[in-house]
């Protein structure tokens, strides 16, 4: 299944960026944003729940709907896909995870090198100052205010029409402007400024590897798309590529969309 120029590229790779979203968490457990059926903003308007003005129309909605996510998040496990991407860091002379998803699990599966381009929802900051709080003045507020200046607290993500935290959005640019090999994993390759990282590895010359079951605006142009679960594909290509007894890759090479885009 992973195509044997793809085995012989990766073995002489040194540096390697990947992006990954919300299907990287999928098989944890943690719902993804647009898949139809189960995805959160088919069931929610994120102009409700994921704008600064929605949280000052109803901040106790929003801090509980965070709420909610962060208790899922912290309730669920890493699975075989974060453990492989934390696996690919200790074989790699230069390795960037950057990451969309706000739960942490990256670290959890002992990824060090990750660039969190929205935020971690485990953290907090204050509404008013921007700084991160370790714990808020409950007093039996919903949301808990900041002990510092009194404000309102939020989770310490970013939210649509805000930026993104400029120092870590630079470094990913930079990243994928320098690295020969460059992932998108589940990731519907649709939200800005993210989704432009690709198309900058792209014109830097980096090999472009999709894993996603399903195809995107990214799939025609990746040299190589890895069509299944992350939690599958990830393992696979570790094995392949790294593993003490990596299987005679011709065996396993399927002609057809895995390697169809590779020029
Ligand atoms: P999306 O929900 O837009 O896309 C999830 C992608 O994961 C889809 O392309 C799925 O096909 C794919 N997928 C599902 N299960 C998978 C699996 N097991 N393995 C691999 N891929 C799988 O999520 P994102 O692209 O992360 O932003 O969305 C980007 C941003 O939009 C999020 O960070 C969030 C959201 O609004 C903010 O909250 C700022």
């Amino acid at each position: 299944m992973i195509p044997a120029t793809l085995i012989t590229h990766l073995q002489a790779a040194r540096r390697i960026v990947v992006l990954t979203g919300a299907g990287v968490s999928a098989e944890s457990g943690v719902p993804t944003f647009r898949e139809a059926q189960t995805g959160l903003w088919t069931r929610y308007r994120p102009e409700d729940l994921a704008t600064p003005e929605a949280f000052l129309r109803n901040p106790k909605l929003i801090w509980d709907w965070y709420s909610w996510r962060k208790k899922l998040v912290t309730e669920v496990q890493p699975n075989p896909g974060h453990y492989a991407l934390a696996e690919i860091e200790n074989y790699i002379a230069t390795f960037t995870l950057v990451t969309q998803n706000v739960d942490g699990l990256h670290q959890r599966a002992g990824s060090h090198n990750v660039l969190e381009l929205h935020g971690n929802i485990l953290r907090t900051k204050c509404f008013d100052e921007g700084t991160l709080v370790a714990k808020g003045d409950e007093n039996g507020s919903v949301p808990p205010r900041c002990p510092r200046c009194g404000g309102l607290l939020r989770p310490d993500v970013v939210w649509f029409g805000e930026l993104l935290p400029s120092d870590v959005l630079r470094q990913a640019m930079q990243a994928a402007q320098t690295c020969d090999t460059f992932f998108s994993v589940g990731t519907s390759a649709l939200v800005q400024p993210a989704a432009a990282l690709p198309w900058l590895a792209l014109e830097h010359g980096a090999v472009v590897v999709e894993v996603n079951p399903q195809a995107t605006p990214l799939t025609d142009h990746a040299a190589y798309v890895l069509p299944g679960p992350s939690g599958v594909v990830l393992p696979e290509l570790v094995r392949a590529v790294w593993g003490k007894n990596s299987p005679s890759t011709d065996e396993n090479h399927h002609p057809g969309r895995s390697e169809a885009n590779h020029s």
